[in-house]
């Protein structure tokens, strides 16, 4: 039977997250081994020339489930009829921006963006925002695409929730398949909280297993959260194929499903559960099944990990409400 491809716009695809996802995706792994995919590549004017390289060397790969590329400027062009949107450029913070100019930068980025998946996308569609400030950025887009579900915006939060699984299972001595249910929750930042408490090792509880407070505070936590400024500073530029990888990830687990007795960890609107402020975009521990997500209810928050939470979303709150004085949500 031949499948309809599933139209996947990736915007930034001239910049190096997107030159280590394109590839990833046409060879099937972001859907599917069986899922034929038409790219359409969202760039600035001065990023279509190195985007059209890009779409020469996806051409030269003759991957079979790639149906075809299409390279704009125009975001009403790109997300026409997009399924799945991945949206990773976005603008970085240089030399002397404070935080608001930079949330003002981002959100005449994806402001309309979001209009325009409001206006041209399928009904289907699914959004990952990876561009910084990934969570806050995929408010302003949500709020400018009224007419779509709001659950279908999400943030990447997936690479932090991998950066977590790696350290433990090094800390532990398990292979990274034996650890489950970890959750990352909060913001895509440095007050980010990699949660271990409910987490597995070997079917055992992590904690215990760990069973030593001063690693997790000054050890397992600020590696976690502050592994992408580590990565900067040893590579002289932001994370890329781990951050590909993570995305591609994040869809294939929405998509496909999370497996039997496990979670995973993605940036949503939040509905109020565990105390975050119903709207925000926030990471949460999630299981998939057929193309939704939903909650992990009922976990048991101590107070170690209450004040942790607390912290990363009242930065939240205070990033929500910063582009709500700009006009942009
Ligand atoms: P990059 O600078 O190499 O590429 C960004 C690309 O986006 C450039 O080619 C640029 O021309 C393009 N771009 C800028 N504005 C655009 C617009 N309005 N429409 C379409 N394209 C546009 O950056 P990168 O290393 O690929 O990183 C991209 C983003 O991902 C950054 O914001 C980075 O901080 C973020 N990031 C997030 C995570 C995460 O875990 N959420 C991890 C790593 C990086
Ligand atoms: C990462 O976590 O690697 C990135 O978000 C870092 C960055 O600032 O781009």
């Amino acid at each position: 039977m031949t499948r309809t491809p599933v139209n996947v716009t990736v915007t930034g695809a001239a910049g190096q997250i997107g030159y280590a996802l394109l590839f990833r995706i046409a060879s099937g792994q972001l859907l599917g081994a069986d899922v034929p995919v038409k790219l359409r590549l969202l760039e600035i004017p001065q990023g279509l020339k190195a985007a059209e390289g890009t779409a020469m060397e996806l051409d030269d790969c003759a991957f079979p489930l790639l149906r075809g590329i299409d390279i704009t400027d125009d975001p009403n062009v790109a997300f026409a009829g997009a399924n799945v949107a991945l949206l990773v450029g976005a603008r970085p913070r240089t030399k002397g921006m404070e935080r608001g100019d930079l949330l003002e930068a981002n959100g005449g980025i994806f402001k309309p963006q979001g209009k325009a998946i409001n206006d041209h996308a399928a009904d289907d569609i699914k959004v990952l925002v990876v561009g910084n400030p990934a969570n806050t950025n995929a408010l302003i887009a949500q709020a400018a695409a009224p007419d779509v579900p709001a659950e279908r915006f999400t943030a990447m939060t997936r690479l932090d929730h991998n950066r977590a699984i790696s350290q433990l299972a090094k800390k532990t001595g398990a292979s990274v398949s034996d650890i489950k249910r970890l959750t990352i929750w909060g913001n895509h930042s440095a007050t980010q909280y990699p949660d271990i408490f409910h987490a597995e090792v070997a079917g055992k509880n992590a904690a215990e297993i760990v069973n030593d407070e001063a690693w997790l505070a000054d050890s397992f936590i600020p590696t976690v959260a502050k592994r992408g400024a580590a990565i900067i500073e040893a590579r002289g530029a932001s994370s890329a194929a781990s951050a590909a990888n993570a995305a591609i990830d994040h869809v294939h687990t929405w998509v496909n499903g999370t497996a039997e007795g496990d979670w995973t960890s993605m940036g949503i609107p939040s509905d109020g559960s565990y105390g975050v402020p119903e709207g925000l975009i926030s990471s949460f521990p999630v299981t998939c099944k057929d193309g939704k997500y939903e909650i992990v209810q009922g976990l048991e928050i101590n107070e170690f990990s209450r004040g942790r939470i607390d912290a990363s979303v009242q930065e939240l709150v205070e990033e929500r409400d910063a582009v709500r004085g700009l006009g942009l949500i």
